[in-house]
């Protein structure tokens, strides 16, 4: 079993990343071959909206967007994790899943993943704000929404976790049982 991370957010270390890691932790212990990579370190430009790879299934533009799709066509678990911002996902994590378009065929109601892998994915965020607010306001939600309206699309179970309440980015990270939970959802995927 082959198992890839991704990193949508520039803190390498903190949260979003300790969260993916502990995933990662769970999925090798149970034998899963572990690769992980971030998005900030690849060049991955936005789209252009020319629909040429509805045609062709290749995006006209040449630049590392199509490593990363290759990584996640071979990929039989992919952990992807964004810090929230705006309610949101990250801007890099935007232009990814804007590029993703080539790893869908498109069916009657839009873009639609026919291939197998990835089978399953783990959704992960991290926010400021503090759990019930995070719902009330709609800020951890408008983020996992974003990330499901893509990761919803592929042939894939989907299983999300997010870490409420990161308010000190200097200070905060997940607690022992949040990373614990993590690792256990690796573990036994
Ligand atoms: C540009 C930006 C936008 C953010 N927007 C939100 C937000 O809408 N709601 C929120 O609760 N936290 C927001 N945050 C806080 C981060 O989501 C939070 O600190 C997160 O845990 C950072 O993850 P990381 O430690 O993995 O980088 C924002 C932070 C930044 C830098």
């Amino acid at each position: 079993m082959k198992a890839l991370g991704i990193l949508a957010g520039p803190r390498k270390g903190r949260t979003t990343d300790k969260m993916i890691d502990a995933v990662l932790d769970g999925l090798k212990d149970r034998g899963a071959e572990i690769e992980k990579i971030s998005l900030y370190d690849y060049d991955i430009k936005p789209c252009m909206g020319c629909y040429e790879c509805e045609k062709t299934k290749k995006c006209v533009i040449d630049d590392d967007q199509r490593i990363v799709l290759d990584k996640m066509d071979k990929a039989d678990v992919v952990v992807f994790g964004t810090p929230t911002y705006w309610s949101n996902v990250s801007s890099v994590a935007k232009k990814f899943f804007d590029r993703s378009l080539p790893f869908f065929d498109m069916g009657k109601t839009g873009p639609v993943r026919t291939a197998k892998k990835p089978g399953k994915v783990v959704l992960i965020t991290s926010c400021g704000c503090p759990y019930p607010f995070t719902h009330l306001l709609g800020i951890i939600t408008g983020c996992i929404r974003a990330m499901r309206v893509v990761f919803g699309r592929m042939n894939a179970k989907i299983k999300t976790l997010y870490v409420p309440g990161m308010m000190d980015p200097e200070k905060d990270g997940p607690s022992e049982k949040m990373l614990k939970k993590a690792y256990r959802l690796g573990k036994n995927i």
